[in-house]
């Protein structure tokens, strides 16, 4: 195995951690104190970082692999995590919810999954407009806690540059806990019932999903019967965090260097990611990513041409490190099969190659007739099997979902295996911004996704 750190990758050119301030940064809030900004961020830049720089280049080398078809990337989470949902239940519960999501994988590709949570860190989100007006009364949008309160009182949505701090203790929390329940061996393969979700019960794929458990206890008894001991890497497994690298201060004051690993590292989290609406070639957010050793994503929307796409490639990733680059397409299911050829095709006659990634939420989002944002499980589902044919037709290769679940047992997507209508919609929908997969629903994608693969990649 080559060490990526030994790689020929070299420093980026006229790069520093603030390089991006001569940019246009799109998505900022306005604080309206200089002073009161300037010592948060001196705070955030003498506090510890929340992961290091060891673990950002194993999860590289394993993204590569992904690349190369040998891993599937697994990355889900809330579309915001909030201040206060900062607690064990809802922790444990997603971390339960993409466990066994990566169970149904890991059984039926046959291949090891990377997991990676859009957590410990979720807090900044972009808005379609910088105000929000109520009554005739015009307030700064909610951009998420870490710079603002969802309330619509002058108070809350006072850009708040103390919301970074406890943004960082919050993901810290939040990243010790899942470190601990890892660590203590809560993803045991031997003991998948902790994952169990109580009000599971009667779900309708819940047989499907206990079958599965069943086999794997099988075969692990059988090889430990093969081999007279316990398989003890079954006990553990990497567990990756992301979140989108939106708000640059707080990026800026956690990149660091490191002792023994040359270059720059946003120690915030092992895999940031522009978003589709700060992904411009020549902005803020380009700049910042372009220089830091993390592997990272772009997210990639029904307007991006061929050749924007290479551009991308030219400025984050001239050197064609594997792992480096994560494209994540979101077309939604009206539009991947005309708008995701074309970029597939391009990249491939130049022979670049990143990871390809399906987000199947951000295309699908409509509102409902009652007044709520949703999302149509047909839709999702419709998006991740296109996305499966497309890059088999193309000769490219779809090596991870982007999702957006929880464990908590919500109402905020139609359809699936319990059929929601919109009248189910007001019983649970909880989600202050883009409605999330619940449990069930998140499990049936899982079990989409080993039907379609296995179905592409068998001999036609
Ligand atoms: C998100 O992932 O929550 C998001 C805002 O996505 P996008 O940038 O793709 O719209
Ligand atoms: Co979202």
């Amino acid at each position: 195995m080559t060490d990526p750190n030994l790689q020929a990758v070299s420093l980026p050119q006229q790069w520093s951690a603030q390089s991006w301030r001569a940019r246009t940064a799109v998505q900022m809030p306005k604080y309206p104190d200089s002073a009161e900004l300037e010592a948060a961020l001196a705070e955030l830049r003498r506090l510890p970082p929340l992961v290091t720089s060891w673990e950002i280049l194993s999860l590289k080398q394993q993204l590569a692999e992904a690349q190369d078809g040998r891993r599937f990337l697994l990355q889900g989470g809330d579309c915001a995590e909030s201040f206060d949902e900062c607690s064990s239940d809802v922790i444990s519960n997603r971390l339960k919810v993409l466990l066994q999501m990566s169970l149904v994988l890991v059984h039926g590709m046959r291949k090891p999954v990377v997991r990676v949570g859009r957590f410990a860190g979720q807090y900044a989100k972009p808005r379609s407009a910088d105000m929000e007006t109520i009554d005739g009364v015009s307030l700064p949008s909610y951009r998420g806690d870490i710079v603002n309160g969802p309330e619509f009182t002058a108070a809350a949505r006072r850009p708040d540059p103390r919301r970074m701090v406890k943004a960082h203790a919050r993901s810290a929390m939040t990243m010790n806990f899942v470190r601990a329940l890892i660590d203590g061996g809560f993803a045991d393969l031997h003991h998948p019932e902790y994952w169990d979700l109580g009000w599971v019960g009667h779900s309708p794929l819940a047989d499907e999903y206990r079958r599965m458990v069943a086999a794997i206890g099988d075969a692990v008894r059988f090889m430990e019967t093969l081999s007279g001991e316990e398989v003890h890497n079954l006990n553990r497994v990497d567990f990756y965090t992301s979140h989108e690298a939106l708000l640059l201060p707080y990026e800026e004051s956690l990149t660091r260097q490191v002792p023994r690993n040359w270059g720059w590292f946003d120690l915030s989290t092992h895999f940031p990611w522009i978003g589709m609406r700060t992904a411009q070639l020549d902005g803020a957010h380009v700049e910042f990513l372009r220089g830091i050793r993390n592997p990272i994503a772009v997210k990639i929307g029904p307007s991006v041409t061929p050749d924007q796409l290479l551009r991308l490639i030219d400025v984050l990733n001239p050197g064609d490190e594997a792992g480096r680059l994560t494209f994540i397409h979101r077309m939604g299911a009206a539009q991947i099969a005309t708008k995701l050829p074309p970029l597939l095709d391009a990249m491939r006659r130049d022979g670049r190659r990143v990871l390809w990634v399906c987000d199947p939420m951000h295309g699908n989002t409509e509102s409902t007739a009652n007044g709520y944002k949703t999302r149509r499980f047909a839709n999702i589902a419709s998006e991740v099997e296109q996305a499966f044919e497309l890059h088999a037709a193309a000769g490219t290769r779809l090596g991870g979902v982007h999702l957006e679940l929880t464990g908590e047992d919500v109402t905020e997507c139609l359809g699936g295996a319990r059929e929601l209508t919109e009248l189910d919609l007001e019983r649970a929908y909880r989600s202050c911004v883009d409605p999330r997969l619940n449990y069930e629903q998140a499990l049936e994608v899982a079990m989409l996704i080993v039907r379609k693969q296995t179905q592409i990649s068998a001999p036609r």
